[in-house]
C-alpha cells in the first residue's frame, strides 16, 4: 500500500520553491531510471542532469516559460538515440556478455535479428521506438521521486529542437524526448496542491478478460 500512498501524494508541482535535493536521492532517482526495463534491454536514450542556473535559465523560454524550470533543483532531460545503428546495438549485447561473462548461442542470434532489422528502418521511427523507452525510464523516475518526497513535473511542455541546440545532444546523436524537473513544491504560490487528483474510474481503464 505504501507504493499508492506516495504515488496519491505526488502530484505535477506548477511551483517549485528552489530548495536543493540531496544529491543521494537523486542518485537513487537516477538508478531507478537506469533499472527501467527497455526493450531488448538496449536502453536507447542518455539522462542529461542539469544543476547548472545558467542553462536552465536559457531552457526555460523553449520551455512555454514554465516556472518550474528554473525554479527546481535538478532538471532532467531524457534524451533518446537519434536512430539504431549496428554499433549501438553492439555495444549492448557486448556489454551483456563482458557482465555475464559468456556468450550465449541463442542470445546472439537475436543480436543477428535485431541487426538485421533496426538499423535499415528509418532513423524517425528508430527516434519515436527509442522515446518510448526513454519514457519507462521517465515513469519510473517519476515513481522513485515520490518514494523519496521529491518533487517532480513531467515536462512535455517544450520545443525539443531548441533544447537540443542548447544542449548540443544532435552531435551527440540524441534529441530530446521528455524533460523532469526535481525539486520541492511551493505550496503557497501553487493552483494544483490543494485540488483533488482526478483519474478516471477503475472501470474505464481496467476490462478483465476471464
Ligand atoms: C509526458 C507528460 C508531459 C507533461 N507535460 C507537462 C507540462 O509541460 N507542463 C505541466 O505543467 N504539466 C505537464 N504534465 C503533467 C500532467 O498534466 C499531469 O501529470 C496530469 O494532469 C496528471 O496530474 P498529476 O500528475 O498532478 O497527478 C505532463 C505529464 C506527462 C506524463
Amino acid at each position: 500500500m505504501e507504493l499508492l500512498d506516495k504515488l496519491n501524494w505526488r502530484y505535477a508541482a506548477k511551483a517549485m520553491n528552489g530548495e536543493k535535493v540531496a544529491e543521494n536521492k537523486i542518485q537513487r532517482i537516477l538508478e531507478a531510471a537506469r533499472l527501467a526495463p527497455t526493450s531488448s534491454g538496449l536502453q536507447p536514450f542518455e539522462i542529461i542532469v542539469i544543476k547548472n542556473q545558467a542553462l536552465k535559465e536559457k531552457i526555460k523560454p523553449v520551455a512555454w516559460n514554465q516556472s518550474v524550470i528554473t525554479s527546481c533543483s535538478h532538471l532532467l532531460v531524457f534524451a533518446a538515440w537519434d536512430t539504431y545503428t549496428a554499433e549501438r546495438i553492439n555495444h549492448m549485447f557486448d556489454l551483456t556478455n563482458d557482465i555475464r561473462g559468456f556468450k550465449n548461442e541463442g542470445w546472439e542470434n537475436y543480436r543477428k535479428m535485431l541487426l538485421g532489422s533496426y538499423p535499415q528502418k528509418d532513423a524517425e521511427e528508430n527516434f519515436n521506438h527509442a522515446a518510448k523507452q526513454a519514457y519507462i525510464a521517465f515513469s519510473q523516475a517519476i515513481a522513485a521521486a515520490a518514494f523519496e518526497g521529491v518533487d517532480a513535473t513531467p515536462l512535455e511542455g517544450f520545443d525539443p529542437a531548441a533544447v537540443d541546440e542548447i544542449l548540443g545532444l544532435r552531435e551527440k546523436g540524441l534529441r530530446s524526448a521528455v524533460l523532469l524537473p526535481l525539486g520541492y513544491r511551493k505550496e503557497d504560490d501553487d493552483w494544483l496542491v490543494n485540488l483533488v487528483k482526478v483519474r478516471k474510474p477503475m472501470e474505464e481503464l481496467v476490462t478483465v478478460i476471464d
